[in-house]
């Protein structure tokens, strides 16, 4: 379901405090995050490689990845050490009643 780019891809309810879960929304792999009550989202796959995140560790705001232990801030995307030098791309969330939702643009 899309409304102006934005996707609902689950309930609030459906993710943990300090967790994390995969989703894929037509060609986007959007890893989805929640930190201190507040939902974040940003592309799944390491920008080092073919890692996906969820699959890492989420500690605070810092995912780290499961494959070379490159990390980033969930909040910006921001690459935090080597190896990954590249950020990753984040999305804009809300929350409209219990949904997630999700802006997911090229
Ligand atoms: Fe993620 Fe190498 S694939 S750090």
């Amino acid at each position: 379901m899309s409304e102006n780019g934005w996707h609902v891809i689950c309930q609030n309810t459906d993710i943990d405090e300090g967790g994390m879960l995969p989703f894929e929304v037509g060609n986007f792999q959007v890893a989805l995050y929640k930190v201190n009550g507040e939902i974040f989202a940003t592309d799944n796959v390491c920008t080092h490689g073919m890692a996906l995140l969820t699959d890492g560790f989420l500690d605070d705001d810092v995912v780290e990845c499961p494959l070379h232990g490159g990390m980033f801030n969930v909040k910006t995307g921001k690459a935090l050490c080597e190896p990954v030098d590249c950020d990753v791309k984040v999305y804009k969330t809300r929350q409209v009643d219990d949904r997630i939702e999700v802006l997911l643009s090229e």
